[in-house]
């Protein structure tokens, strides 16, 4: 009884919170908080992606200045109360943060969704154990191809790929069901051929779902690394819609969720350098919390609305420089990046209505 109970309350919390963000357009007023943040837990990072420029952010230096896990567990649990439903831990890697299960326990506490994304190379019997014990819900592990002179190259780090799978099977094992494996794939020049088969690795290691990651440059970082080959050329899109396609297909067949098909059919206009019109929710219902507690719409708006280690939250979400970021979000078409697209997808209701099988995923997997 307790346990519907409270079970009702969040979710009456969250449905409201989730509302008010679809209606945030007309009524320019922010809900009370994010439904989903995005927690960059540290910046420090064990490899060398082309694609990614965070780990020339931090050049070996001491993780001084990192948000205590403390300070994370009650800004976050605060917003639970509030209609927060669910975080996602990232980096940097976050397993080099060795008070991670710490953090992922604090957050359960509190009563929200916790994802741990990942390399997965550091991922052993014994971290699968810790993080399970600590309550997480699910854990992304980023895998970039089904082939060792795909994903090491694309990692910048031999011996990635192996470690990466052998990670997930340890986690999928030890959840034996309790928990979900995801991959996390990007897509670019040098693996969309690849995208089917890696669903068909992503399934044999155990997971559920397998996440598209459309390559980007819209970072601040990803201007120290910046790599133009790994965008497909105009000549290349017709090929990528076709292995988009027989991705999808191969991935309803293992029966492993994905994006939602709106999302899925964007990919190959968003290369083509096309306009899009689906609405951005970064600011209204997610956003993102650095590893030194600095709080941003979406990381690709450079400018910090404010910083959790020396206001409240809550200040700062309702404050002057969140509210005219957020008026620059509605309009801006900057990005396709799932994290912040999807959710706008979800609360729109034409691209609802057709993606209604990765509405109730969502609601499934995050209100469940
Ligand atoms: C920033 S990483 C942090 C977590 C962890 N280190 C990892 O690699 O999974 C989170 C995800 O973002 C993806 N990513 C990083 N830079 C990207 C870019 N420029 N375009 C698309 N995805 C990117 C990574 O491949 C990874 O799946
Ligand atoms: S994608 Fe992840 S593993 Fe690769 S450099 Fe960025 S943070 Fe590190
Ligand atoms: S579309 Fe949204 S997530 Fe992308 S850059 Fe613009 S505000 Fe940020």
């Amino acid at each position: 009884m307790s346990w519907s109970m409270s079970n009702m309350a969040r979710f009456k919390r969250i449905a409201a919170n989730a509302a008010r963000g679809a209606a945030y357009r007309v009524a320019k007023s922010a809900p009370a908080s994010p439904l989903m943040v995005y927690v960059e837990v540290t910046r420090q990072c064990n490899l060398r992606c082309r694609h990614c420029g965070i780990w020339k952010t931090w050049q070996g230096k001491q993780a001084t200045g990192e948000v205590e896990a403390s300070v994370l567990v009650g800004v976050l649990g605060g917003l639970a109360r509030k209609g927060l439903a669910a975080v996602d831990l990232f980096g940097g890697e976050p397993l080099m943060r060795p008070d991670l299960e710490k953090i992922v326990s604090g957050l359960k506490e509190a009563g929200l969704h916790v994802t741990v994304t990942t390399n997965g190379t550091l991922l052993d019997v014994a971290r699968a154990g810790s993080l399970l014990e600590a309550g997480v819900d699910q854990v992304l592990v980023s895998v970039d191809g089904p082939w060792q002179e795909v994903h090491d190259e694309l990692r910048g780090r031999k011996g990635t790929l192996d470690k990466a799978v052998a990670g997930a099977r340890a986690f999928s094992a030890a959840a034996g069901g309790a928990a979900r494996l995801g991959f996390n794939t990007l897509v670019c020049r040098q693996n969309f051929h690849l995208l089917a088969e890696t669903a068909a690795l992503a399934s044999s290691a155990g997971a559920s779902q397998m996440r598209l990651l459309p390559y980007h440059q819209c970072y601040p970082f990803n201007q120290l690394g910046q790599d133009d080959a790994l965008l497909p050329g105009p000549g290349e899109l017709g090929r990528m819609k076709v292995a988009l396609a027989h991705f999808a297909h191969k991935a309803a067949k293992l029966g492993l969720s994905t994006n939602g098909r709106t999302y899925i059919d964007g990919i190959v206009p968003w290369f083509a350098g096309k306009p899009r019109s689906a609405p951005c929710m970064a600011g209204i219902t997610v956003c993102d919390i650095n590893a030194f507690g600095d709080v941003y719409p979406c990381y690709t708006r450079g400018m910090p609305a404010g910083n959790i280690v020396q206001r409240p939250f809550d200040e700062i979400w309702r404050g002057d420089t969140m509210e005219e970021l957020r008026r620059k979000t509605i309009g801006c078409r900057g990005c396709w990046q799932s994290c912040y697209i999807e959710p706008g997808l979800r609360l729109s209701p034409a691209a609802a209505a057709r993606d209604w099988r990765a509405l109730l995923r969502d609601v499934r997997e995050y209100l469940g």
